[in-house]
This record gives structure tokens, sequence and C-alpha cells, in this order.
């Protein structure tokens, strides 16, 4: 089947994995990739595709309705896959309100969009909201993140995707639109912004610097691949029913502490340095404001109804994830070349 597809934020960490996977498997769609370019989003991250002749890129800040009403009725694509967002808790804390025009109005403008376009004719349409698992909140006494978990967000940046996913819900409801959501676990793996905890430490390890732990490093999170939620997300894009939605995870839940002396002992190893050499590196700083405790998810329903599993043990994932960033210095430089020295230095001088 012949399909226009435009994805949002595809030249973002876990966007960019998404349109290589569909531009290379699906050569009869047309992908187009609507990006703002915020420091987050990096062209880059995708040279590899960018020349495919059913590959388009579309430098749009999804704020601004017009320009998203105009280029919708320009391509009448047939499904939306949104990844878009402001996605840094600790810039969600100093400045809220960034978060709330991309994740909320932006993800209304898009929803609008398509309301729009499809008006009168919702066959065959698709509108994929791609969100997160902290909307569900923090576990503190053990158990899952289940799909019918209750919402509870805590952060800034958690509650404006949870509000993203409501309009979303309610586009559902009113207007017909055919939607479905994910909700998904942390995300490691190439080309991930280092203002995450894995590739700022694999980064700060490189160069020798304190690795900043929040807290005691007592936080639990629950990490998969990145390409294994790329692949998740094709099988919702495909085979997700509408209205429905589905929890993405690895079942590879790690507090921060023992994260990081995995990662320290890795790198280590790769880098040729004595065993030990990188947690000496480790510093303790105030915790961050709000921090959720613990996030889990139960991925058994993606797992039972679409067939999904993750296609990586962890051990590997992280290996070939120290070794991308080792062997991608260029990149990693340009990334952290510009605004991002002032960046860090605001983030973390006062910890
Ligand atoms: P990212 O910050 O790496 O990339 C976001 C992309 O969105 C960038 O390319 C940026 O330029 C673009 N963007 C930001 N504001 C925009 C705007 N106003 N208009 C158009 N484009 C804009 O984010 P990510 O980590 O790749 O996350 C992608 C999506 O997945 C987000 O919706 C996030 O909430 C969700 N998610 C992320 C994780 C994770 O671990 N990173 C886990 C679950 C869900
Ligand atoms: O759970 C999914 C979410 O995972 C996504 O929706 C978010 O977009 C993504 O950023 C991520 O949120 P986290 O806050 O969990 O990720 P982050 O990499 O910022 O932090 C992971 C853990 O490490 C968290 O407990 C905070 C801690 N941390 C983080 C940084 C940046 C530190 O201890 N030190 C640090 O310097």
């Amino acid at each position: 089947m012949n399909r226009k597809i435009l994805i949002s934020g595809g030249a973002g960490f876990i966007g960019s994995h998404v349109v290589r996977l569909f531009v290379n498997k699906y050569p009869n769609y047309q992908i187009h990739n609507l990006d703002k370019l915020t420091y987050a989003g990096n062209l880059k991250n995708i040279t590899d595709i960018e020349k495919a002749p059913n590959y388009h890129f579309h430098k749009i800040d999804l704020v601004d309705a017009a320009a998203v009403n105009q280029l919708f009725t320009a391509h009448q694509f047939d499904a939306v896959i949104h990844l878009a967002a402001e996605s840094h808790v600790d810039r969600s804390i100093s400045n809220p309100l960034e978060f709330v025009m991309t994740n909320v109005v932006g993800t209304v403008n898009l929803l609008n969009a398509a309301k729009d376009c499809w008006k009168g004719n919702m066959e065959g349409k698709r509108f994929y909201h791609v969100s997160t698992d902290e909307v569900y909140g923090s576990l503190h006494d053990g158990g899952f993140f289940y799909e019918d978990t209750p919402y509870d967000p805590q952060s800034p940046y958690s509650a404006s995707k949870a509000s993203s996913d409501h309009f979303v819900r309610a586009y559902h409801n009113t207007y017909k639109i055919p939607v479905v959501i994910s909700n998904c676990s942390n995300n490691y793996g190439p080309n991930q912004f280092p203002e995450k905890l894995i590739p700022l430490f694999i980064n700060n390890i490189r160069n020798n610097k304190p690795l900043p732990v929040y807290g005691k490093g007592e936080n639990v999170r629950d990490w998969l691949y990145v390409v294994d939620h790329a692949r998740a997300i094709d099988d919702v894009f495909h085979k997700g029913k509408n209205g429905e939605t589905y929890n993405i995870g690895g079942f590879n839940e790690w507090t921060n502490i023992d994260l990081i002396k995995v990662i320290c002992k890795t790198a280590d190893r790769l880098l040729g340095r004595a065993e030990g050499e990188s947690e000496k590196l480790i510093t303790y700083v105030t915790d961050r404001a709000g921090h959720d405790l613990r996030y889990a998810i139960d991925a058994n329903k993606i797992m039972k109804e679409l067939g999904w599993e993750p296609s990586l043990q962890f051990e590997e994932g992280i290996e070939k994830t120290i070794n991308w960033y080792i062997e991608n210095q260029l990149w990693m430089d340009e990334v952290t070349s510009g605004d991002y020295a002032k960046y860090y230095d605001t983030m973390y001088a006062e910890r």
C-alpha cells in the first residue's frame, strides 16, 4: 500500500531511528519529517537516508498553527506519527512554559490539522501519538504501570505529556479521529542528546569529568534500546487497534547507581582503562526537584497482542551504545559545541 506519513520530531533521538526504519523498510511509503530543529534536533542523525527518494524534510515549528495547516493541506497525509516534544525533565523544571507550548499546543495544532484534512473521510487514517511512562507518576510500593493505571504526572514535562495524551483521546472521542497511543519507558542508544543520563555520563567519562548522580542514586528506571522502541512503534502503527493504548518497556529495571557502575566498568574496558578508574568520577549531587522514584512498565499487552518483544539484552545494548559514542566522537563534539557548555554550567553548577 502507498501511504504518505508525517513523522514529527524525526531529527531527534527516537524520531531519527523511527524515520530510518520507515524509510528503509517501506520504500512505497512517502515519509515526511517535520522538525523545528531545536537544540535536540540534528539532521546529522539521519544523513544515511536524507537522499532516499521516499524521504522529505520540513523545518517547521509545531506551535505555528498556520505552517502546520499549510503543510497538511499541501500533502494530504494519510497518517501521523507524532514524536516531536520537549523531552528533558530538568529543562521542564527550569522552563515549564516551553513544554506547554510544544507538547500541548503543538500537539493540538497537529490534531486540528489532521481533523480538518480528514473531515468526512477518516477511512484508513491514523494519528499515532508517542508518549511516555512518566504520565503514570512514580511507583513507591512495587508493581507496574499498566495501560489503565490512572494518570498522576509529577513533573512539568510529564504533566505536559499527560495533557497531550488527554487531547489525543478527546479528539478520538469527539471528532472520531482514529488514534493510537503508546507509552514507553526510558530509551538509550546512539544519537541521544547528552543531557540525558547515559550519553552525558559516557561523555563525562571520556573527558574525565565528574559523574553527577542525583540524590543517592536509588531511583529506578526501566531501560529499552531505542531501535527496539522504533520496532514497537512500527508494530503499533501497523497492527494497533484504533483508540487503544500500548505500554512499551524492556522489563529491565536498574537503580541509577547500579546502571552507572555498569557503564563505568564497560567504558573502562572499551577505553583500555584500569578497572575502577571511571567509578572514581562518581559524585553525589543535589537531587532533582520532585524526582520520581521508580518507573516500571508492564509490556505484556504489546507482547501478547502485537507479537513485539525486545531484540537486545541490556548488556549487549549498553556495550553497543558506549561503543557508538566512542566511535562517533565527532557527533558528540558537534552537539556539545555552542550552547551546551552554558546549559551544563547552569544545570550543574549549583548542585
Ligand atoms: P528529543 O528531545 O531527542 O527530540 C525531540 C525532537 O522534537 C527534536 O528533533 C526537536 O527538534 C523536535 N521538536 C521540539 N520542539 C518542536 C516543535 N515545537 N516543533 C517541531 N519539532 C520540535 O526527544 P526523544 O527523546 O527522541 O523523544 C521523542 C518522543 O518520545 C517525545 O515525545 C518523548 O516524550 C517520547 N519518549 C521519549 C523517551 C526517552 O527515553 N527519550 C521515552 C518515552 C517516550
Ligand atoms: O521514562 C521515560 C522518560 O525517560 C522520557 O519520557 C523522557 O523524555 C526521558 O528524558 C527520560 O526521563 P528521565 O528523567 O528518567 O531520564 P534522564 O536521563 O534525565 O534521567 C534518568 C535518571 O538519572 C533519573 O532518575 C535522573 C538521573 N540523573 C539524570 C541526569 C541527567 C542523574 O542522576 N544525573 C544526571 O545528570
